[in-house]
């Protein structure tokens, strides 16, 4: 390897990064000198030159089309919703599903100041955003018979944490080879006019998590693929931890992804207006892809269809299976996964070794994003479910209009009453029930509960 100096750094314009060095310690030059050299320098020059590797979406827009799918209330005329779910759950049986979760995020929006799956949401139970996920593979495991591994991607934002809280909450109920904490990589902030990495600290580079699309690496060199492959896991049921409404190891999903020989299959929800904000999971030349709502011109996510509906209807809510050859084809491959650029004000050290904090984005960071893969499959699939049954993320703090703890609760109630409901109990108005997994799972096991005419007169929670 290339020794770490200024005169090597000056060929990326990078020298500054050694600028303090004259002060450190032994164990200070060693840790930077270690950072450095997980830096990809040729790949944040390319980067920094704008040799934008995103995807241009208005070009793209132009030539969309929906993507294949099997829409709610319609059969798809190769397989019946029967014989998805048949096969979806024969292959939770046999074994032959893991179960992705991430959670390396910043939680920016949220402004909660611990890994976001330690956020209590909970209405009734104040169950944290990991218990609600865990909870609900546990029941899934139990209805199945079957043990199914989790892999939960942490970050060096989240890490330390998170495991901490899987160690003093006994794994939530995992057992030790159920859970698999793994760690992703990072990518260095860069000043936005320059391009020069920026310093966090007189020994320390300013960095972020790369993306949730980070996975990909970060699963094969953490050993998450072979663990997957040595206990006979072929498909990857795909969450992000803000989401508690999510079917967890939908058998439905999966035997669509089955039967469909996808590679990567997607459940999106119907968008309720042509420029909602959400990714537009469409058909390219025959590729499944996703365009963000900024890059759609109003003119195509206007387009309507005969019968009145959205053209491009299909929004992304983060909920994929995969095929594990195919994650791990993509590490292999050259083409990996593109960086996306997002401009945000970093705090850094100036060339005086002063901390400056700007109140405006002077940074640019780089993330990659799962949904990027899709194109790089040979075969795809869509499957179209219910927003109020499987999408309420918590993104943004209580106040903002959407996506709050608040509309995340509300939404949990919501979906539980209907259950109770449709089973054939009565709870008054102004009365909350929040169902746990073990209790219920769903509703066909809502409906061997309850006898009807039942009635919640007071908030319960059903466990
Ligand atoms: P978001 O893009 O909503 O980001 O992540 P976030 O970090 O949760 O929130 P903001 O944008 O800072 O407010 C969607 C999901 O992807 C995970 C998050 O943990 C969340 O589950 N994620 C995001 C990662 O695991 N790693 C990342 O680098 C980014």
């Amino acid at each position: 390897m290339v020794p770490i100096t200024k005169d090597w750094l000056k060929q990326y314009g990078q020298e500054h990064l050694l600028n303090f060095e004259s002060h450190w310690t032994t164990e200070q030059r060693l840790k930077v000198l270690a950072q450095l050299a997980s830096i990809d320098f040729d790949l944040i020059r390319r980067l920094a030159a704008n040799n934008s590797e995103e995807l241009d979406g208005s070009r793209l827009a132009s030539m969309a089309d929906p993507p294949p799918s099997v829409r709610i209330g319609q059969e798809h005329r190769q397989f019946s919703s029967q014989s998805a779910k048949q096969a979806g759950e024969a292959a939770l049986r046999s074994g032959q599903i893991g179960m992705i979760l991430v959670a390396g995020g910043q939680g920016t929006r949220l402004g909660f100041d611990r890994p976001k799956g330690l956020f209590s949401i909970g209405p009734i139970s104040g169950r944290t955003l990991f218990q609600m996920h865990i909870d609900r593979l546990l029941a899934v495991m139990k209805r199945y018979e079957v043990s199914i591994p989790m892999y939960v991607m942490t970050s060096p934002a989240t890490d330390a944490e998170t495991r901490a809280y899987f160690d003093q909450e006994s794994r939530l109920g995992l057992k030790a080879d159920q859970l698999n904490i793994f760690c992703q990589g990072t990518m260095p902030a860069i000043d936005a006019t320059s391009g020069r990495i920026l310093l966090s600290g007189p020994t320390e580079i300013a960095v972020s998590p790369d993306g949730h699309g980070g996975l990909v690496s970060a699963m094969a060199s953490s050993g998450c693929f072979e663990h997957a492959r040595k206990r006979g896991i072929d498909h990857f049921f795909y969450a992000q931890v803000d989401n508690p409404l999510v079917e967890v190891c939908d058998p439905l999903l999966i035997g669509y992804h089955l039967l469909s020989h996808s590679q990567m299959t997607t459940q999106v929800v119907r968008k309720r207006f042509p420029k909602e904000k959400v990714g537009n999971v469409v058909s390219v030349e025959g590729k499944v892809q996703i365009i963000e709502y900024s890059d759609l011109p109003d003119t195509v996510a206007e387009q309507i269809l005969p019968d009145g509906s959205l053209k491009l209807w299909a929004g992304n809510i983060a909920v994929h299976v995969f095929d594990r050859g195919f994650l791990e084809s993509v590490v292999e491959s050259i083409d990996g996964l593109p960086f996306h650029r997002a401009s945000k004000a970093v705090p850094f050290v100036d060339d005086a070794g002063k901390l400056v904090k700007p109140v405006s984005p002077n940074a640019i960071k780089f993330e990659r994003f799962i949904f990027d893969l899709l194109p790089l499959a040979e075969r795809a699939f869509v499957v179209e479910a219910d927003a109020t049954k499987v999408f309420a993320p918590v993104k943004n703090a209580d106040g903002e209009s959407v996506d709050t703890p608040a509309d995340t609760r509300r939404a949990l109630l919501a979906l539980h009453r209907h259950w109770l409901t449709i089973a054939g109990a009565k709870v008054k108005d102004g009365v909350s029930v929040e169902v746990h997994p073990n209790w219920a799972l769903d509703l066909d096991d809502v409906r061997k509960k309850i006898t009807p005419g039942l009635l919640f007169e007071a908030d319960t929670y059903l466990r």
